[in-house]
């Protein structure tokens, strides 16, 4: 898994584990909440900049598959089927299991670990507001559950990165449809190109046959992402000019 822009659902399972160095803990009080290097450190300004300190908590971050197992099978156990399928992924098909995916929750007593309160006001509310601003994404939001697969979970949050989670909030679109729009921005055509952070971006989809040969110039600031369906989004960041 190289990137950010992995798709995780039950068409996608997930084909491996991150590396386990790339995981650090989220912040001194959770140790054993674990997120990606570059989430953790987006989450943290985040959390600075909407105030939400004490007042959000992370709830759970990466899992790895047994764990997700674990999770599964105590959920179906206690909520049965329909819930169960409504808001746990499947083993193996958690974007959990990535690294790049943290749920939060308002800090108060009792928080239910599968579905923590995080209200649409307060900090919690502004937090989901300027999400996009840091790279993250609400996952999981009403109305796209055709799409997801998942139910409404206004407390998970995954990390995309700039422009992407830009790009998706503006357009209202999740992960699943905003990699099928890539798939118009091939390399080789004109790329899709926004412009922000007093940068350029240029976005194109390599498709999976021609990633292997892909090669850049030594001077090329971009970023390639794995997106787990074949092809490799390719980001590159020039002076806005
Ligand atoms: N709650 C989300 C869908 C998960 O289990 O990954
Ligand atoms: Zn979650």
């Amino acid at each position: 898994m190289r990137g950010t822009l992995y798709l995780v659902n039950r068409a996608h399972p997930l084909a491996g584990e991150p590396e386990a160095e790339a995981l650090v803990p989220v912040d001194d009080s959770h140790p054993r909440i674990r997120l990606h290097a570059r989430a953790k450190t987006m989450l943290e300004q985040l959390l600075t900049a909407v105030g939400g300190r004490g007042a959000i908590v992370p709830v759970s971050g990466y899992r790895p598959r047994s764990e997700q197992q674990a999770i599964w099978d105590d959920s179906l156990a206690e909520h049965g089927q329909k819930f169960t399928e409504t808001y746990v992924a499947m083993p193996g098909c958690s974007e959990h299991q990535t690294g790049l995916a943290i749920d939060l929750g308002e800090n108060r007593p009792d928080i239910d670990f599968l579905c923590p309160a995080f209200p649409d006001d307060g900090p919690c509310g502004e937090l989901r507001r300027r999400a996009a601003d840091y790279g993250f994404v609400l996952r999981y939001p009403e109305g796209k559950e055709a799409v997801t697969g998942i139910g409404h979970e206004p407390w998970h949050f995954r990390y995309v990165g700039w422009p992407h989670a830009r790009l998706m909030e503006e357009r209202g679109l999740v992960l699943e449809e905003y990699l099928s729009w890539l798939h118009e921005f091939p390399l080789g055509a004109e790329p899709l190109r926004y412009q922000g952070l007093g940068r350029q971006f240029e976005i194109s989809y390599v498709p999976a046959e021609q990633a292997a040969e892909l090669e850049f110039p030594a001077n090329l600031p971009c970023q390639t992402s794995d997106t787990n369906e074949g092809g490799v989004v390719l980001t590159v960041w020039r002076d806005a000019g």
